[in-house]
């Protein structure tokens, strides 16, 4: 089954401090960036990426583009102030298509599995997102104080990809920008739809690079894998 992907790349990357956006610094020799949009190049089921970008970024990541020989690229269209709004603006630009992932560019280490089994789930369903088991015991806080302690059975831990139908992750968008609402994952715009979304069981490893100690399990799981 085929799919479009949209990454999110114009991020100013502030947690990681390293004074510019942090998906151009490397693990294993390599830009983060170029990590998460090999995973997709390789994916045959994958027959397009949108990539949101900064302006004042563009040249430098098509530059990047052709030095790894990223070929699937079909826009790379401004991003926002918010990365709702960077998503919202390659949805914009796609033509119709089946299934619509978004996947954030900071998370370089999703896997083939997880990609396919979205797809097939947003094919069936309309939407599916990534997510694993809470692991440890979790408290809601108030002040310092306990609240409750929560069931963590019923508790995910939410990452990307997050897979939809074009039209129901197009008009979720739509409408959360024609009312102003703004949401911390796509899945929040069409849950507000009313429509049901579904979760797949990703792996612990689909990690976001956010801030500096991400790198070394980045560059931790890099080696497992090459091992
Ligand atoms: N992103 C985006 N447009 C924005 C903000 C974020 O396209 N206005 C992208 C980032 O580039 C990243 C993804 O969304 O690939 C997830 O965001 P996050 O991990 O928060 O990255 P940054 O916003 O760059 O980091 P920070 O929040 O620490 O500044
Ligand atoms: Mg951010």
């Amino acid at each position: 089954m085929q799919y479009e992907v949209v990454l999110p790349a114009a991020g100013s990357g502030k947690r990681m401090g390293a004074g510019q956006n942090k998906l151009f610094l490397q693990l294993d020799m390599k830009p983060i960036l170029i990590h998460t949009l090999e995973a997709f190049q390789s994916d045959e089921n994958c027959t397009g990426i949108w990539l949101a970008v900064k302006p004042e970024e563009r040249e430098y990541i098509r530059g990047l583009l052709e030095q790894y020989r990223i070929t699937k690229v079909k826009g790379l269209p401004n991003g926002g102030k918010e990365r709702q709004h960077s998503v919202h603006s390659c949805i914009k630009e796609m033509q119709q298509v089946e299934i619509v992932l978004v996947h954030d560019a900071a998370r370089p280490f999703i896997t083939k599995p997880t990609i396919s089994r979205l797809v097939e789930v947003a094919q069936e369903k309309g939407a599916a997102i990534a997510g694993v088991k809470a692991k440890d015991t979790m408290k809601k806080v108030s002040d310092g104080v306990i609240i409750e302690t929560v069931d963590r059975e019923s508790l995910w831990m939410i990452q990307t990809p997050q897979a939809f139908r074009f039209d129901l992750i197009q008009q979720a968008e739509d409408r959360a920008e024609a009312q102003g609402f703004l949401g911390t994952d796509e899945a929040m715009l069409v849950e507000r739809l009313g429509h049901q979304v579904h979760i797949v069981e990703s792996t612990y490893d689909n990690v976001k690079i956010t801030t500096k100690e991400d790198l070394i399990f980045g560059e931790a799981i890099l080696k497992h894998r090459s091992n």
